[in-house]
């Protein structure tokens, strides 16, 4: 079966859900490839695995050689890679070379960026040269510093009309999907309502067309849980009694046993007695 592309991502659109999920490497790749439409290899890999205190600072060189392990252990699942910070803002070109290294180095899909109206142009000039791009509004984690913080969007209406002015934007400027993240069901419905591309929520409700989660999360598997993560197991429990099983097997000397040991062949060892 070839990949999905995202000409099939946006045939689903108000028929049926899109469903998304992050990976970063390949083990968790190769598990969720068959089951999701979209994989996003997000820029939260600084938090999830290297334990950055936010997005900034992961690099371009990061993301690209994540891509490139989920790419090779998925066949199935349409992957795209978030731009990280500092590697598109400065100007369209500058979004444009960094998109294209991203599509060169590891034949994903597409990009995704943060941001509405202010990087219409860009968008715009990814696109128009080729680089399919999803766009991302409402909570913004790479604009932290100028936001003071995680803060959810849309809960006052007059908040609504700068976020549904981005959407219009991104969609007029070429953007395939949008994720909406951080913001209140009502503006979130309200965005789905007024664009004809796929709208992607995660924190913005079940009315999204479709829905995507930090894997790590919604596996138990990270510390934060902010209220739109479901954690659907807590993998934390089993992995630490394998690790206590392990250390007591070592201790004991019950662990490599038999079967987990290589010995000289037998006709050596014959001969040395
Ligand atoms: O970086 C990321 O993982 C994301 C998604 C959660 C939307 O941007």
């Amino acid at each position: 079966m070839p990949r999905k592309t995202i000409n099939d991502i946006q045939a689903k659109t108000g028929i049926e859900k899109i469903i998304c999920l992050t990976a970063y490497t390949a083990p968790i790749a190769r598990l969720l490839d068959r089951h999701v439409d979209i994989l996003l290899v997000g820029d939260s890999l600084g938090m999830v695995l290297y334990e950055y205190e936010n997005t900034l600072p992961v690099t371009l060189d990061q993301m690209i050689e994540h891509t490139k392990a989920v790419m090779k252990s998925t066949s199935d699942s349409c992957i795209i890679m978030d731009l990280p910070f500092g590697t598109y803002e400065e100007s369209k070109e500058q979004a444009f070379s960094s998109a294209l290294r991203s599509i060169k180095e590891t034949n994903c899909a597409g990009i995704k960026l943060e941001g509405g109206s202010l990087i219409e142009d860009t968008v715009k000039h990814i696109t128009k040269r080729g680089i399919p791009v999803m766009g991302h509004i409402g909570l913004q984690p790479q604009s932290i510093i100028l936001d003071g913080g995680y803060k959810i969007k849309g809960r006052d209406k007059f908040e609504w009309k700068k976020y549904i002015d981005d959407a219009i934007a991104l969609e007029n400027a070429g953007a395939f999907a949008i994720v909406l993240e951080g913001m209140a069901e009502q503006l979130a419905v309200e965005i789905t309502n007024s664009i004809k591309i796929p709208t992607i929520g995660i924190g913005a409700s079940a009315k999204c067309d479709g829905q995507i989660l930090v894997t790590e999360d919604m596996l138990g598997l990270t510390n934060i849980s902010p209220k739109f993560v479901k954690e659907y197991t807590n993998l934390r429990l089993p992995i630490e009694k394998a690790i206590k099983e392990y250390v007591s097997d070592v201790k004991l000397e019950k662990f490599p046993s038999n079967q987990h040991t290589y010995q000289m062949k037998p006709t050596i060892i014959k001969k040395e007695k």
